[in-house]
């Protein structure tokens, strides 16, 4: 017999295959808009009164963030006791970005196409970012079926109609483009045999819109996009952060302050524009919560846009992606991306019930989960963990042999690598931190609305998906607002004059923390995850 798993999970698999002929045959019904509302009150970690705090500076000052987050807005500048010669320019750019991922070299790309001279800062690889994680596919209204208004419609709901209009405009009106311009650079969607592009369903949305390539989208779009900066020749300079944005004496954007991970020095970069692209924060693990993201998402762009007066929008408003690997434990928090469920896969908890639709929106979904575990209908692993299967059985038997190779192949290769054969076998799952849905606050052109000539993309940005993202639109949202940054930017430089470069909102800032009560002795950005042990 194939028993993958410990005794007491290979129980409760017995339940879920008991139910699961008559489970094919019905799905579980959609849940009314008030039934959602509660369930999100009740179990969504949002609602955690416990894990925010209040800010007490800044733009933003008497809302709340996540306490992790709080905390870094309530940190200094490292540089505040730094003398830095800013007169001694080591890069004098044009747009300089700041993120190395989706979002920045997109918006790298459109820059330099448009004649500007163009550079990437980046704390860690080109590419080493959170797109580069992304799987399930990109979202583009772009077949007869559907259309950008429909596209629209999905995503304002979604997200709680909190989304600012003129961004989610932006979003799936050039979302067609963004297949095509990704298409053309080469990245290898799935294609039925007439060329045309496979499209699929993700949580929350009314028609199959998801552009995928597998379950590597991100990877593929990175790769591709990577590979486009590099042979334009467009500088990156790695292994380097930018730890403090510079203005000028007119309050404008100016550059940044650089700082080499491995030797701690610093170096000055002027630049006419700036743009943030530093992606999220879920290596700030909010809440305790595993994480599918990369190893540099800790919000660096938040506190570096923050302390220098650009505010915040729905800093409070946090995805957790419902599937991420909980069994075995060598994954935990891995991304089992939302696709397993758009091919097939049903929710079920311990007693092999369908307790859920498994396309509700993800905040909805991650709340199931939760409740599931919390009432005692969940699996509980080795280490006390508890999760709910995603029964992956289902997908062949609905489409047929091979469909988990062909559709899903990093997932399957993600467990058989544990010796999980997720044909055979379901898989356990609880939900993994996975987006920050706010970010610093922009307009439509994509430009901070305090600070001149400072733009952020990606990630980092808040107001485009309110307060709740669908599957798909993150990694179109990096290509439609990095490559209109990079138009943006490099239009605006050649109607800027810098002044003389300053660091004095970083003594501003900090002197409103010491009155505020609020300074925690810290400094921020983090630019890396803690996860040493220190002995006390
Ligand atoms: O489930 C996923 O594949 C994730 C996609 C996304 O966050 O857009």
């Amino acid at each position: 017999m194939y028993t993958p798993y410990p005794e007491n999970m290979m129980e409760s698999i017995k339940k879920v295959e008991a139910t699961r002929a008559q489970r094919m045959k019905t799905e579980p019904a959609r849940l009314t808009a008030d039934e959602k509302d509660s369930l999100l009150k009740a179990f969504h970690p949002d609602y955690n009164p416990e894990a925010f705090a209040e800010i007490k500076v800044g733009p933003n000052k008497g809302q709340k963030a996540p306490l992790e987050l709080a905390e870094m807005l309530h940190s200094t500048s490292r540089l505040l006791k730094e003398d830095i010669d800013l007169t001694k320019i080591d890069y004098d750019v044009d747009v300089l970005v700041i993120g190395g991922g989706g979002a920045g070299a997109s918006c790298a790309i459109e820059a330099h196409n448009a004649g500007a001279n163009v550079m990437i800062v980046t704390k860690l690889r080109i590419g080493d970012a959170n797109t580069m994680m992304a799987e399930g596919g990109i979202q583009a209204a772009d077949k007869e079926n559907d259309s950008p208004v429909q596209h629209y419609l999905d995503c304002f709901g979604g997200g709680h109609f909190a989304a600012r209009p003129e961004l989610v405009k932006r979003l799936v009106m050039e979302a067609p483009d963004a297949i095509r311009w990704l298409n053309e650079l080469g990245v290898e969607f799935d294609k039925e045999d007439d060329g045309r592009m496979v499209t699929t369903h993700g949580g929350g949305t009314s028609r199959k819109r998801m552009h995928a390539a597998k379950d590597y989208s991100g990877a593929e779009i990175m790769r591709t996009i990577r590979d486009e900066v590099l042979n334009l020749g467009i500088p990156v300079v790695e292994f380097t952060s930018a730890v403090e944005l510079l203005k000028d004496e007119k309050g404008q954007a100016a550059g940044a302050v650089l700082m080499n991970m491995e030797t701690g020095d610093y170096a000055v970069a002027r630049a006419k524009t700036v743009v943030i692209a530093t992606g999220g924060a879920g290596r700030m693990h909010y809440q305790g919560f595993p994480t599918s993201n990369h190893y540099g998402a800790t919000a660096d762009g938040l506190v570096l846009g923050y302390r220098a007066g650009a505010p915040l929008l729905y800093q409070d408003s946090i995805q957790y992606h419902p599937t991420g690997a909980v069994y075995p434990s060598q994954i935990l928090g891995a991304l089992v991306t939302e696709k397993v469920r758009s091919v097939g896969a049903q929710l079920v908890n311990a007693e092999g019930e369908a307790y859920i639709h498994p396309l509700e929106t993800r905040d909805v979904n991650a709340s199931g989960v939760i409740r599931e575990c919390r009432e005692g209908r969940g699996v509980e692993v080795p280490g006390g963990q508890k999760g709910v299967w995603l029964d992956t059985p289902m997908i062949e038997m609905l489409g047929g042999e091979g469909t988990i190779e062909k559709r899903i192949p990093a997932m399957f290769r993600m467990y058989m690598n544990y010796g999980i054969d997720m044909r055979k076998v379901p898989i356990l799952i609880y939900p993994t931190l996975h987006y920050q849905n706010g970010g610093l606050e922009i307009d439509g052109d994509g430009f901070t609305k305090v600070i001149p000539n400072l733009l952020v993309a990606g990630e980092a940005a808040g107001g485009i998906h309110g307060r709740n993202r669908l599957m798909g639109n993150s990694l179109l949202d990096v290509i439609v607002f990095g490559r209109n940054a990079g138009k943006k930017a490099a239009a605006k430089c050649q109607q800027v004059e810098l002044g003389t470069l300053n660091l004095d909102h970083i003594g501003a800032y900090d002197a409103e923390l010491t009155e505020a009560g609020a300074a925690t002795g810290e400094v921020s950005p983090k630019l890396l995850p803690k996860y040493a042990r220190h002995e006390r």
